[in-house]
């Protein structure tokens, strides 16, 4: 049986799965990744670890707004892939029980695809959030030339509404990852260089208690080893192929 025959055969017994995504995911609708490729994100000569960090919030929050206005008017002119719309068939077609998307993208594709159970580890860059009250607002609503977008309710600055470099994940974020990867009979992990804490550790929680994890990245990342099956190759091409029936 061949590695993703013996996946499909995983996924035809499974009633519950979980789908961790990275910005590979996102790589064939044209948003940049920050690894991979032997390479690194940098944007003005920063890099973007520098740029998204809560340090840089509290030094210079335009700044922040900026590099975030720059990536939300990519990741606007994207459209969802045929991996994203895997994803959102599978789980519009009711074959599993259960199916929750966890990503650590900012971009809302996944959503766009038709996405229902979507938990954003790591924020929304279409939202903006009150740095006083925690508020959010939309960005689509704000014009751009206001800077930082107020609060509607308090009128404090907002920022976007990401988790940086050094802040925590939302605590319901966490709750819903621990339930599905405690849960869930496969664990698909796409398209990220798993070296982010604490996303990196769903997949070997799922694998901890029992759930068969596969991995679908063109390189080598740090969980290759503790997955059953790594599938080399682009998710738009290897996801379809994966939920075939
Ligand atoms: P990375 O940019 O670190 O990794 C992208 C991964 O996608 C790499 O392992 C690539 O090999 C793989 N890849 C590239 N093209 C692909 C394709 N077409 N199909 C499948 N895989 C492909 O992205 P993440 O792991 O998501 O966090 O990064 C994790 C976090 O680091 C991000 O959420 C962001 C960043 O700092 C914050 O900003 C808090």
């Amino acid at each position: 049986m061949s590695e993703i025959q013996r996946c499909r055969d995983r996924l035809r017994k499974a009633s519950s799965l979980l789908v961790l995504t990275g910005a590979g995911i996102s790589a064939e609708s044209g948003v940049p990744t920050f690894r991979g490729g032997g390479g690194a994100a940098v944007w003005r000569g920063m890099p973007f670890e520098v740029l998204s960090s809560a340090r840089m919030v509290e030094e210079d929050l335009p700044l922040v707004w900026e590099w975030f206005d720059y990536r939300r008017e990519k990741v606007l002119a994207c459209e969802p892939n045929a991996g994203h719309i895997a994803v959102a068939e599978a789980e519009l077609s009711g074959r599993f029980a259960s199916l929750t998307v966890i990503t650590q993208n900012i971009d809302g594709l996944h959503q766009r695809a038709g996405s229902r159970k979507v938990v954003e580890y790591h924020g929304s860059i279409h939202t903006a959030r009150c740095l006083d009250c925690g508020e959010l607002r939309d960005i689509a609503s704000v014009d751009v030339a206001e800077r930082p977008p107020g609060c509607l309710k308090c009128a404090g600055p907002m920022r976007p509404n990401v988790v940086l470099f050094g802040e925590m994940i939302p605590l319901d974020a966490i709750a819903t990852a621990r339930d599905a990867a405690t849960g869930c009979d496969v664990c698909l992990v796409v398209g990220t260089s798993a070296v982010v804490y604490p996303a990196n550790e769903i997949p070997l929680a799922a694998r901890r208690n029992g759930a068969f994890v596969v991995e679908v990245n063109p390189e080598e990342t740090p969980l290759t080893a503790s997955c059953d099956v790594s599938l080399r190759g682009n998710a738009a091409a290897i996801l379809p192929e994966l939920f075939r029936e």
